[in-house]
């Protein structure tokens, strides 16, 4: 099959470098493009790219000149058919609709359209027929191209574990979170404050873990006109780690009525889904059984860090109640990975 051309919108931060590794040798992809800020623009890759193994930098990529977000729909771009977005909210929205506007595929990191009706919030595993979206957005909004997004990256990790105990009833998740330091983005923590630190506070990520897996875990409503939310609530708790890569939680859900542990455990083991395509993970969940596992350095890479590890699952103290640990590679299965995926099952549904 042809190569399909692809770019990337933020290449040189956290998530971005990652979407140029990822990208590297993939089997549908050809990264054409590299945009950033005009700290960036006209420099080499090699040059303006903080990367985090030098050794694992794609020749070509490092040889490319990045481009500033102005030229995202020149003529000379005009063969990418799918832009990756791993841009800051305050930048992204524009840039998104604009790219969107110009006809490109955009499947987005970023926060900023997440939530709209009409966007579709994308785990494959869970909700491909959210895709549906796809073809209301670019009607009522006159646009060739759209904006397919994935969540953000602790709530991945929840929500594909949440799945297999959809069918049991759940009434109400929390969680407690031990995020990252890669999640902050290469800026992100100072050094000073994380190192021997927890910082009990990540902006905004509350609210996203709050809200997003109730449209990720919820139903196309009739003629793909909206989702209709999941019907219970979560509460979350969110803390920076001094952990590098992978994002690890404490899961506690409430179900309508009682689960026992085997059968938790047996949800989690059993749980497959039809996404065959080339990033898809064989397994999407996968259950330790140690009695101290998951760990970020043990289980982040699972899957070529596409698997979400799960473990500890035991009954709660409170009524009803399962608990359980889950962890995931917050830049890999949590952003870029994640990104690519919804790309390859847009080109495997023929959306692209
Ligand atoms: N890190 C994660 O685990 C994670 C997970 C899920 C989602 N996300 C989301 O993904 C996005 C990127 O996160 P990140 O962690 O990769 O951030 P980051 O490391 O700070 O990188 C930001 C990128 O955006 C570019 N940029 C910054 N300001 C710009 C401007 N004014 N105009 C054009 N380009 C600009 C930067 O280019 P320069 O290098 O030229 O400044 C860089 O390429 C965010 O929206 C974040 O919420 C992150």
């Amino acid at each position: 099959m042809t190569k399909i051309k692809v770019g990337v919108l933020g290449a040189t931060g956290s998530v971005g470098q990652r979407f140029v590794q990822l990208l590297d040798g993939h089997p549908w992809f050809e990264l054409e493009s590299l945009f950033a800020s005009e700290r960036s623009a006209g420099k080499k890759y090699r040059d303006v790219s903080k990367w985090f193994l030098p050794s694992e930098m794609p020749a070509e990529a490092a040889e490319m000149v990045v481009q500033s977000l102005n030229d995202v729909d020149t003529s000379e771009n005009e063969d990418i058919a799918i832009m990756f977005s791993a841009l800051p909210g305050s930048v992204a929205s524009e840039v998104e609709k604009r790219c969107a506007q110009a006809g490109y595929c955009v499947a987005s990191n970023v926060s900023v359209h997440r939530m709209e009706p009409d966007v579709p919030l994308i785990i494959p595993e869970i909700n491909a027929d959210h895709l549906a979206l796809i073809e209301v957005q670019k009607e009522k909004r006159g646009w060739d191209g759209f904006i397919i997004t994935n969540p953000n990256c602790s709530t991945i990790v929840m929500a594909l574990s949440l799945k297999p105990l959809m069918r049991y009833g759940i009434k109400e998740v929390r969680v407690s979170t031990m995020q990252a330091v890669s999640g902050a983005g290469y800026a992100g923590v100072p050094s000073m404050a994380i190192l021997d630190n927890v910082i009990p506070f990540i902006e905004s990520e509350e609210d996203k873990m709050e809200s997003e897996p109730l449209k990720i875990l919820g139903t196309v409503e009739k003629e793909g006109s909206g989702i209709k939310n999941a019907a219970f609530n979560v509460c979350a708790s969110c803390h920076r780690v001094p952990v590098m890569d992978g994002h690890t939680e404490a899961i506690w859900v409430k179900f309508k009525e009682g689960v026992t542990e085997e059968e938790a455990k047996k949800a989690f083991k059993d749980f497959t889904t039809d996404i065959k395509t080339p990033f898809a993970p064989e397994k999407p969940i996968i259950l330790r059984e140690e009695q101290d596992r998951p760990q970020p350095r043990l289980d982040r890479d699972a899957g070529r860090g596409m698997s979400v590890s799960v473990g500890r699952v035991r009954a709660g103290r409170m009524e009803n109640e399962v608990k359980y640990i889950a962890q995931g590679h917050n830049t890999v299965r949590g952003a870029a990975g994640a990104s690519i995926l919804n790309a390859e099952v847009l080109v495997a549904r023929k959306y692209v």
